[in-house]
């Protein structure tokens, strides 16, 4: 018997508990159909892809566990990564609090990624992965530059013209995507201590203090949202499809 600390093992938890997130008329967001398969399937594919991985928990809608884990069972993962579906909360917070709760021991990275980022290259997934087991900080998120000149205004909401209240430097700027990576005792830490509105995982964590750094990210991490993306997902996965020969 040797008395060798067990491997590192690095889990993601994806968060696809929301309800009635509707991108248009059809199936929920995480359901619909992207070249054939479920969303919510190439979130798990995604993130399975990386041999860093050996768990994904999905977090699912408390009251359609089965149904999510009988999709699931539907496209089958890499044998080396087992996929667990726990039920989600009321918020996306809660939700994901509820995967952390799901991991066992034995994990020491947590993947956080949206279920709404189907098409993450493997590739920015193990640069996240590597980033956190190096050590150089206990979060770590992958971003891009904008190609938008951003303004801060004072928002009105109703199709008025806002006031703009200023213009922050555009080089200094990043669009921050996901699979976001943690330290797992920072990410839990983070979900006790820290309440309130957060829109991201690291912005808990930036709030507790600690150190979080942003690696680079790449365009087809981009976020499933309006119709259009729709359309962008499917050339994506058109173009992977040549590329790959088929
Ligand atoms: O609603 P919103 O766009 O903020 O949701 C972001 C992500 O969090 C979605 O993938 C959604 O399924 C998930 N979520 C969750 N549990 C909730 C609310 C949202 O897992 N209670």
């Amino acid at each position: 018997m040797s008395d060798a600390a067990p491997p590192a093992r690095t889990a993601a938890v994806i968060p696809a508990a929301g309800r009635g997130v509707r991108l248009g008329p059809g199936a929920p967001k995480a359901l619909r159909m992207l070249g054939g398969t479920p969303m919510l399937v190439h979130a798990v594919r995604a993130m399975s892809a990386s041999r860093a991985v050996s768990l994904v928990v999905v977090v699912a809608p408390p009251d359609d566990v089965a149904g999510v884990r009988a999709l699931l069972d539907e496209y089958p993962a890499p044998e080396r990564t087992d996929v667990l579906v726990v039920p989600g909360g009321a918020t996306r917070q809660e939700s994901v609090r509820r995967g952390l709760d799901a991991l066992p021991d034995s994990v020491t990275t947590v993947l956080v990624h949206d279920a709404a980022r189907p098409l993450v290259p493997v590739d920015t997934v193990d640069a996240v992965v590597e980033a956190v087991r190096d050590g150089g900080a206990p979060a770590v998120v992958p971003a891009v530059p904008l190609a938008d000149t951003v303004k801060e205004v004072e928002p009105a909401g109703d199709g008025t013209p806002e006031p703009v209240l200023g213009t922050p430097e555009r080089a200094r700027l990043r669009a921050v995507q996901t699979p976001q990576g943690f330290d797992r005792a920072t990410l839990v830490r983070a979900h006790r201590e820290i309440t309130g509105e957060v829109t991201d995982d690291a912005g808990m964590v930036e709030r507790l203090g600690v150190p979080v750094v942003a690696v680079p990210g790449h365009e087809e991490a981009f976020k499933v949202t309006r119709p259009l993306d729709l359309v962008l997902a499917e050339a994506v996965l058109a173009r992977r499809r040549v590329n790959d020969g088929f």
